[in-house]
């Protein structure tokens, strides 16, 4: 019989729980939501969004844009700060052609989001690896890196990082601005879990330091709506939005996703994304307790912080079991981590783990953790 043809990114076999997916359920997906928005906007009888779009984006989407992140950031953000992109990966891609050459250093987070170093792989460019702790990038670690070469730019996930979950603390933003404004690199910043918090305001983005040109912010609606909309922003100082503007790609291309920009519109217009994103963190809030109760009750020995937003839990295994021969034995009891070494740009991070929290429903959880602890013990006992 012909295999079916795959739809989406990922692949997982019945009965196996993967808790390495960073994907949501399918069913926190907003179907009704994108039906509704986008009946509303074909009922307009106007085809302008099938054309191809104004370079910057869509000017009534990124109005709408501005509007939800001046109330969402608390600080006014205006449409000219913008730049509409199909996603976070696209902007990273982006600014990768248009600020690097292969060859130039790069400085990331140790570990860091293990897609972007794939990325800066295309790009051939030299990775340098800045230290973290529960508290985001070491300053000090920056600072010694600086003394021996100065990149192109910096790579951070300030807010509930991927993998670990962390969140960078305010002095520590504040130090990074002043440092990249002192030795002239650009910071670029994802965001794009900032607003998934499941307990209080997160430190101000990054986005509020974009004015003077040596911050970039990136955002997306992956996280927050829907990754399949292929829809996201830039957010930067009119200089270097100007660059993105004029790159050959917009040229040809026109605008990214206005078609999605249109339907997504009418979800900004109406509050809908809000109400979205509190559905998302009521229910990603409830799964963090039940993940760090399965947890403690089966995995005693393990050390880790319980995320306060994003979607993950940074594990480190004791013993320096390594979690990569650990997966091995687990895919024989039908449950899947990320292991640590897959952040690390040099190889590191090997008795580290990295689970989700949002694909699966409360009880999966808690059968996937129980698995894990299973598979560790059969592990030790080799
Ligand atoms: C830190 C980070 N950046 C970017 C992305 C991808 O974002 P997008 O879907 O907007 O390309 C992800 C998705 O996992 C992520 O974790």
């Amino acid at each position: 019989m012909k295999t079916p043809l795959q739809i989406s990114q990922f692949y997982v076999p019945a009965g196996f729980i993967d808790l390495g997916l960073g994907d949501p359920q399918f069913s926190l997906l907003p179907l009704e939501l994108m039906r509704q928005a986008a009946e509303e906007r074909f009922s307009q009888n106007d085809p302008e969004f099938l054309q191809y779009g104004a370079k910057q984006g869509d000017g009534t989407f990124r109005e709408s844009l501005a509007k939800f992140l001046s109330c969402g950031y608390d600080f006014p953000t205006g449409p000219d700060s913008l730049f509409i992109t199909s996603g976070a990966s696209m902007g990273l891609h982006l600014i990768c052609t248009l600020f690097t050459r292969p060859g130039d250093t790069i400085f990331v987070e140790e570990p860091t989001y293990f897609f972007a170093l794939r990325i800066f792989a295309d790009h051939d460019l030299h990775l340098v690896p800045i230290s973290t702790d529960g508290n985001g990038l070491i300053i000090e670690s920056l600072e010694e890196k600086l003394s021996g070469s100065r990149p192109k730019f910096l790579y951070l996930i300030p807010t509930f990082q991927n993998p670990t979950g962390h969140t960078l603390s305010l002095e520590r933003r504040e130090s990074l601005v002043s440092l990249s404004r002192q030795h002239d690199f650009l910071l670029v910043a994802d965001e794009v879990y900032h607003f998934l918090s499941t307990s209080g305001q997160p430190p101000k983005p990054f986005a509020s330091d974009t004015e003077d040109g040596n911050v970039i912010s990136l955002g997306s609606f992956s996280k927050i709506l829907a990754p399949g909309l292929r829809l996201g922003w830039i957010q930067a100082n009119a200089e270097i939005i100007n660059r993105f503007v004029n790159s050959g790609l917009l040229d040809s291309g026109g605008g990214m996703n206005p078609f999605t920009s249109a339907i997504v519109n009418r979800i900004l217009e109406t509050g809908g994304l809000e109400q979205n994103i509190s559905k998302l963190t009521a229910t990603y809030r409830q799964r963090i307790a039940v993940m760090d109760a399965a947890l403690h009750q089966y995995l005693p020995g393990v050390e880790y912080t319980p995320p306060q937003g994003g979607y993950f839990f940074w594990v480190h295994l004791p013993d320096k079991i390594d979690a990569t021969e650990l997966q091995r034995r687990a895919e024989t009891f039908k449950v899947g981590f990320r292991p640590g070494t897959l952040f690390s740009c040099q190889g590191g991070m090997q008795d580290y783990l990295r689970l989700s929290y949002v694909f699966y429903e409360p009880d999966e959880l808690e059968q996937g953790v129980l698995r894990i602890k299973q598979s560790l013990e059969k592990e030790l006992d080799r």
